[in-house]
């Protein structure tokens, strides 16, 4: 499996979430403190960035903007409606100070 480095986790100040494109796919990447996360941009309820909603440090989720479903970052799937379909979650670690995603295997 390849890794695609991002940007640097310094990039990302704590608390927030940038959108970048990995191969096809589209991913929010999250940064809570030194761990990050990644996970599918798009909600799974209608075409709106992830990245551009509110990340919930304490309970580890993303809220989309839209109509407020949270998504859990670490498996994906939403705590709220009305959103159903969990999205795509992805590796994301920080290596030499580099934000690194991977993509490949990973569910649609
Ligand atoms: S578009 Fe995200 S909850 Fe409706």
């Amino acid at each position: 499996m390849s890794a695609v480095a991002v940007c640097k986790l310094s990039d990302l100040a704590p608390g927030s979430a940038a959108k970048f494109q990995v191969g096809d796919r589209a991913v929010a990447v999250v940064r809570l403190g030194d761990d990050v996360y990644a996970i599918g941009d798009m909600c799974s309820h209608a075409e709106i960035s992830l990245a551009d909603g509110e990340v919930l440090a304490d309970d580890c989720e993303i809220e989309c903007w839209k109509h407020g479903s949270r998504f859990s970052l670490k498996t994906g799937v939403p705590q709220t409606l009305p959103a159903t379909v969990p999205v795509a979650v992805y590796i994301a670690r920080v290596v030499d100070g580099m934000v690194e995603i991977e993509t490949e295997g990973a569910a649609a």
